[in-house]
């Protein structure tokens, strides 16, 4: 028995394990202590009305044997219909036209940001941003795939471009991006879709920070791009746009103009989904299903509003003490450069010991994150407006 190698190639714990640990650490050093988390990107906004009504009455109908269901249908992956249309309705919005059987449902993109990984050959060169959400990094590792990386930086306002001297064949993209908070435009998309298109490559476009785009110029979703549709593969959250954290339910559209090799991805999605996977119960996918209706839309426009006050909130506090920062505006992240040259871990270390703040060093990012820090607006607006107050009078006072 061999075990997988490639698992001793990773960093000893996923990035948001290392943060809590510490975390918990000093709390059980200084249990009189106050500690205010805008680390992990968790909301805290309850459930929006609509999805909570919604999941009542699928749960009354699980009550009865005349209603009660069991497995999804086949027909879309376990899909309900009820929930494609909305996901369909939600595309038309954005001026893409999709088909309900290029939408996969799932629990959510971190899971299918791995997962679609069974359908590339190992032998594919990745291409993945620096820095980066650790998911596409470490799960490409496990695999023992080549990765190359695309820097992100202060100079291209980390928003890396393609280099046509690379050869890549999947290429991660993360708009508004995890950890920066930076978005393409509908413009800087196409030259990654003609480039992807060139190199017979396919795009994984994570989309699941795209409620926050405000920016008329940036896209949210891929497909707004001409020729997308045949290079990539976009995955969506109801985690951010709709509080689904802990629920779990995402969507993943594999397009069937998307075709390697003369085979179609959305058959080899389509296999491996009903070849591992079972569905999202159907509470779930109902109370999924309520968030695209004109009542859910209003409710979780309310939440998000709320979340780019807080992220107004962090960026006013930033600007007050003359700390760079980019995200905020597109994006519920606030990707800020440590003041007076501290490293990511030591501006971590002396943000918690001090202010009782906890933020994620952004060289758990990347190499290129090194020397920056995450926040998230996912927190409560009391606590934000607390750990600004914190952070303003160290900062202020050092
Ligand atoms: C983050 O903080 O980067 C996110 O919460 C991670 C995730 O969505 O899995």
């Amino acid at each position: 028995m061999k075990i997988n190698e490639n698992f001793l190639k990773l960093k000893d714990s996923y990035l948001f394990s290392t943060v809590a640990r510490k975390t918990a650490e000093y709390k059980s050093a200084h249990p009189e202590k106050e500690v205010i988390r805008l680390s992990i990107g968790d909301v805290t906004r309850p459930l929006v009305p609509a999805v909570i009504s919604a999941m009542h009455g699928a749960v009354d109908e699980m009550a009865s044997a005349a209603t009660f269901k069991g497995y999804g249908p086949d027909k879309y992956c376990y899909a309900y219909d009820a929930l494609l249309d909305s996901i369909l309705a939600s595309y038309r919005k954005k001026g893409v036209t999709l088909e309900k059987g290029e939408v996969f449902v799932s629990d959510g993109a971190k899971s299918d940001c791995g997962n679609i990984l069974d359908i590339f050959s190992t032998d594919n060169t990745v291409l993945v941003p620096d820095p980066v959400y650790p998911v596409y990094l470490d799960t490409n590792v496990m695999a023992g795939r080549r990765i190359l990386f695309s820097d992100a930086t202060e100079e291209n306002g980390f928003l890396p471009m393609p280099d046509g001297r690379v050869q890549a064949d999947i290429i991660y993209l993360c708009s508004p991006n995890n950890p920066t908070g930076a978005a393409y435009t509908r413009e800087q998309l196409k030259v990654w879709v003609d480039y992807a298109k060139k190199n017979d490559a396919v795009i994984l476009f994570d989309a699941a920070y795209e409620a926050f785009v405000t920016d008329p110029a940036c896209a949210r979703s891929i497909y707004e791009v001409e020729g997308a549709a045949e290079c990539a593969i976009e995955l969506c959250s109801y985690s951010k746009t709709a509080g689904f954290t802990g629920v779990r339910c995402g969507y993943t559209v594999v397009p069937e103009a998307l075709v390697r090799g003369g085979v179609s991805l959305n058959r080899l999605w389509a296999r491996r989904q009903s070849t591992k996977f079972n569905g999202v119960s159907y509470i779930t996918q109902m109370g999924a299903a309520a968030v695209f209706t004109e009542e859910g839309e209003r409710q979780i426009g309310e939440n998000l509003a709320y979340y780019r006050n807080n992220a107004k909130i962090i960026s006013e506090c930033l600007d007050g003490l003359g700390v760079w920062y980019t995200g905020g505006k597109n994006s519920p992240y606030i990707w800020l450069k440590c003041p007076r040259g501290m490293t990511s871990w030591e501006f971590f270390d002396y943000l918690l010991e001090n202010a009782q703040v906890v933020g994620t060093p952004g060289s758990g990012f990347g190499k290129n994150g090194e020397g920056f820090f995450r926040l998230t607006a996912f927190g409560t607006e009391e606590n934000t407006r607390r750990a600004c107050e914190r952070m303003s009078a160290l900062l202020k006072q050092s």
